[in-house]
């Protein structure tokens, strides 16, 4: 635990932060698919500016020494990195727990024992559906739901273990169930069912994507029912769609005390919206150390602690457990990341949004606009 005083969005305050546990390393914004929900910032890196490897690999060490204990190998696809298995020794040899989180495409069998000899300790693979046919629509890529399964296969035979992340919606969450039974019979010992985030792209896709309120009761329903009956086999976590909540999520574990995020070209974020927080200022792990970032970095210590807070966040009982909510959510939504998430029921905002939210599920789905590619 380290005492700081920094001056941030013009605040002089102390600070006390621990060291993060995680990190996510954006490896590239190179991916095969266009999910109408990406992630991605809207404008994406291209690859000639990309960390090279032995940047990522000094990041990387400069983590382990900081404390970090897991590292997210990310993207866009990180199979896109013809350096994967050397960023992954690279990461394995001083002591971070390894995790690849991949759409699969790209992965092939020679790929994967080669990052398995290089010690990757674990596998994300998303899956957009439960049938070709949705799958492929929700990826725009032609084949992509068999590439999954064979890959599935593959990561079984290494023996690394696999977790499947389901992004559901609209239009495929009426495939939950299949979806958690997909991922028993390819062996993964965990799901992870994630409502879509409405920041960046999925935004241009509001009216395809938003659930209703009647899809969300049930599935939170199947995920408790499936809980039980696949208690011993199957972790689920479950992330339901905070739009229809009363509450707003603890959106990574509250801003600058758990985990951070490296973009491709090497810029450090408190979370992987943040850069569309335009009062904040971005360091590079090209130009300055990670440690010092991360304890004296004004984008860390800028919404730090409870004192940034304004009422209704700075005098209730549950700033403790949201930490005011998204501040990436408060920026798209009530026009400041200094508000309290719109989602909470305590926002001005709330009404608005919860009606929005009715309105957008119960919409007829407009074509989706497809995620362009770097
Ligand atoms: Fe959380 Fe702020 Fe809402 Fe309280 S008022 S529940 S702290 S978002
Ligand atoms: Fe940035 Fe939630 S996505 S704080």
């Amino acid at each position: 635990m380290s005492e700081h005083l920094e001056t941030s969005n013009g605040r002089e305050r102390s600070i006390a932060a621990p060291p993060p546990i995680a990190i996510l390393a954006e490896l590239t914004h190179r991916c095969p698919l266009a999910c109408p929900y990406c992630s991605n910032p809207l404008e994406l890196t291209q690859s000639r500016d990309e960390l090279t490897t032995e940047e990522w690999l000094s990041a990387f060490r400069q983590a382990a020494e900081l404390g970090v204990l897991h590292l997210h190998l990310s993207g866009g696809e990180p199979v896109a990195r013809r350096d994967l298995a050397a960023l992954t020794k690279g990461a394995s040899s001083c002591g971070l727990y390894t995790n690849l989180i991949t759409s699969g495409i790209g992965l092939t069998q020679p790929r994967l024992s080669e990052l398995a000899d290089a010690g990757l300790d674990h596998i994300q693979l998303s899956i957009q559906g439960a049938t070709p046919e949705m799958a492929d629509h929700v990826g725009n890529y032609k084949g992509g739901y068999a590439r999954k399964l064979a890959v599935a296969g593959w990561i079984r035979e290494t023996g690394i273990p696999l977790t499947v992340n389901a992004v559901y919606h609209k239009q495929n969450m009426d495939q939950v169930s299949d979806m958690i039974a997909t991922a028993v019979e390819l062996g993964a010992r965990r799901i992870e069912v994630a409502t879509v985030q409405f920041h960046g792209w999925a935004e241009k896709n509001r009216a395809a994507l938003m659930p209703t309120r009647a899809q969300v009761e049930r599935t939170t329903a199947l995920v408790e029912e499936a809980r039980r009956t696949l208690d011993g086999i199957l972790v689920i976590d479950y992330v339901p769609a905070d739009h229809h909540s009363r509450y707003p999520k603890a959106c990574m574990g509250g801003w600058g005390r758990t985990g951070l995020n490296i973009t491709p070209s090497g810029y450090v974020l408190p979370c992987h919206a943040a850069e569309t927080i335009p009062s904040l200022s971005f360091d590079n792990v090209r130009d300055r150390p990670l440690a010092d970032i991360w304890y004296h970095g004004s984008a860390f210590n800028a919404y730090r602690g409870d004192d940034w807070m304004q009422e209704p966040c700075s005098s209730c009982a549950r700033k403790h457990i949201d930490h005011g909510g998204c501040r990436c959510q408060a920026m798209a939504l009530a026009g400041s990341a200094d508000a309290t998430d719109p989602v909470c029921i305590h926002s001005p905002f709330h009404q608005d949004i919860a009606v929005r939210a009715e309105e957008d599920g119960l919409s007829e789905p407009p074509a989706f606009v497809y995620r362009g590619r770097a």
